[in-house]
């Protein structure tokens, strides 16, 4: 969701450096944008905002200064305005800050700061903890009053403040997570570590509570609460910074796509001794209960056919914003398992929270190292996708299928035959992406993209794929997708179908596949335009795909089929699949 960016150093371009690194945080979704810098001679904040993206705007009209932030903004509270838009400054001008999460109590702290005599300009709760500020400021020194400020804000925040007198930054944090970053006479400050990557690799990732004092060649960190100072350890990103940008490709979504093949291998190779040990402690734990939120909950959903399938393992599985009103049956003994690409999703946070309080064991898969998930969790497992900055999750889905694939293996001691049929998984992409399918789907694309409604029906790992399919295509081209159990046709669905509707039906080489068919003959009767995706053609398709079977991994050479279709549609209906309306990549409100 929102974006922050901080830098304070030698260099003259401060501003500049910081509308950069909120650049590489567009990705997370925004609707608005600001940048604060103060000037050291003169002491004095220049602020600049804008409503809409940042696209080609420059910030040459700042004077020159080596201290400033920036805020990409997702509008919770008031509109999308300039006004609304942050840094915010409180009534002197010599404060300024900016602010992720949500302020729940700030309603009666405003009414108390108005009556005080504060002249509050947005509507945002944001602003009103800068007063705050500047009121506590009155009696105490400016990082107590910033101390004191947070400890009165109900909820999950992270603050970033700016007095202009002193040369610092002061940033607090509870779930909304804040990282920083350590330069050479220069230090960083981002809510995303993909934003430092460019600058420097070694970072800090602030616990819950954590206050940072950040000065050019200094950082020290304070407990919130108790205000003791926090001996803490830098860490290194195990990313590249290549990684972390297009290349030759017009999209991430699309360089991410194509990404896969390599990163299944590489699972492949190297996943099985986490995945060994992940399966331990399932062995040793007392039922297994799956948790993920959007795309990584299909990934549960996946987990928890193939952790029968192929382990004869009974596991539970909910959505992060559900899974509160389930865990009455958690017990010390109980495994939680959590999907997440970021690790910074609140649901699963909030998930994984309530399950230590009954003192279950939380094991994550998590792509992003020293994110909040990982630091939680009891026993970590990194996805190794590498850096996902496309909104949509594609290589991190295939990435989580094929490490619970690893894991559903080595629960019967057969983790070898895990490995090779996820081998078999990416050359079948690869035969994908790099051959005629491509243009197959492309031509899909065309024929299909100005339906209003399409259908997308499986039964067993292909009902989870076709969840994500119908995600996939809704989420970036903004056509209505269904994913169906092809069983609940009949059920109701099937009123929907007529003659010329798009129904995709996913049929591998598995017990599925008769009655998956069946399914498709009763859309074909009521003038559904099939498109099969399947190992062999069949006469009832209007449209084929082929995809070469790879037992339980086919699950991802056919989502790679469904991430070109969205992508392509999104690309005929000239939509930005990076950058798709009312999301954001990283959803850390609830
Ligand atoms: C869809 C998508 C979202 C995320 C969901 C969870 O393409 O990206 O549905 O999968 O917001 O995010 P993570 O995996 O970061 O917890």
């Amino acid at each position: 969701m929102c974006g922050i960016f901080g830098y304070i150093g030698n260099k003259e371009n401060a501003a500049e450096i910081v509308l950069e690194g909120l650049k590489r945080l567009e990705y997370r979704g925004y609707d608005s944008w600001g940048v604060a810098e103060v000037t050291e001679k003169n002491h004095l904040i220049s602020v600049k905002k804008r409503v809409g993206k940042i696209g080609e705007a420059n910030i040459d009209d700042l004077p020159a200064s080596s201290f400033a932030f920036g805020h990409t903004r997702w509008a919770t509270h008031g509109g999308v305005t300039e006004v609304n838009a942050h840094p915010h400054l409180d009534c002197s001008g010599k404060i300024t800050l900016i602010h992720n999460g949500i302020f729940e109590n700030y309603e009666e702290i405003k009414k108390e700061l108005i009556r005080k005599g504060h002249k509050i300009l947005s509507e945002t709760d944001s602003e009103v903890a800068v007063h705050l500020i500047e009121e506590l400021n009155k009696k105490h020194l400016f990082n107590e009053a910033v101390r004191l400020a947070f400890n009165k804000m109900e909820g999950l925040n992270a603050l970033v403040v700016i007095n202009s007198e002193e040369n610092s930054f002061v940033a607090v944090r509870s779930g909304s997570p804040l990282c920083i970053g350590f330069g050479k006479d220069a230090n960083y400050l981002a809510s995303d570590p993909i934003a430092l990557l460019i600058h420097t690799k070694e970072v800090y990732f602030l616990e819950e509570g954590e206050m940072a004092v950040i000065e050019k060649r200094k950082v020290q960190i304070f407990d919130s609460k108790t205000k003791k100072i926090v001996n803490f350890k830098t860490q290194k990103l195990n990313w590249t910074f290549e990684q972390g940008e297009k290349g030759k490709f017009p999209h991430f979504m699309l360089k991410e796509i194509y990404e896969q093949p390599d990163i299944i291998l590489e699972i492949a190779s190297n996943g099985f001794i986490q995945a060994e040990k992940a399966a331990q402690i399932i062995k040793d734990g007392y039922g297994t209960y799956l948790v993920g939120c959007g795309t990584a909950s299909y990934a549960c959903l996946a987990g928890s056919y193939l952790f029968s399938k192929i382990a004869k393992k009974h596991v539970n599985f909910a959505v992060g914003s559900e899974f509160g009103y389930s865990l009455d049956f958690l017990t010390k003994d109980s495994v939680v398992l959590a999907l997440s690409q970021s690790g910074e999703t609140m649901d699963i946070l909030e998930s994984v929270k309530k399950a230590k309080e009954k003192k279950a064991k939380i094991l994550s898969l998590v792509n992003v190292l020293g994110s909040s998930l990982y630091r939680m969790s009891d026993f970590k497992m990194i996805i190794g996708a590498g850096p996902e900055r496309s909104v949509a999750s594609t290589k991190a889905f295939t990435g989580m299928v094929s490490h619970l694939i690893l894991i559903a293996y080595s629960l019967i001691d057969e983790s070898e035959k895990g490995r090779q049929i996820l081998i078999k998984a990416a050359k079948n992409s690869k035969q994908i992406l790099v051959s005629k399918e491509v243009e197959m789907i492309k031509e899909l694309a065309k024929k299909i993209k100005s339906k209003k409604h399409l259908y997308v029906i499986g039964r067993g790992l292909s009902y989870p794929t076709s969840l994500e399919t119908a995600l996939k295509i809704k989420e970036i081209s903004y056509i209505h997708a269904e994913g169906l159990a092809a069983g609940e046709l009949k059920h109701g669905p099937l009123a929907l179908i007529e003659k010329g509707t798009p129904c995709i039906c996913f049929l591998p080489n598995d017990e599925t596949y008769g009655a998956n068919l069946a399914g498709a003959m009763e859309m074909k009767a009521r003038g559904g335009f099939i498109i099969g995706v399947s190992f062999k053609p069949h006469e009832i398709f209007d449209y084929y795909i082929p995809v070469g079977d790879a037992g339980e991994a086919t699950i991802i050479p056919n989502i790679v089929v469904s991430q070109l279709l969205a992508y392509y549609l999104a690309i005929e209906l000239k939509r930005d699949p990076d950058k798709p309306r009312n999301l954001a990549k990283s959803v850390t409100v609830k």
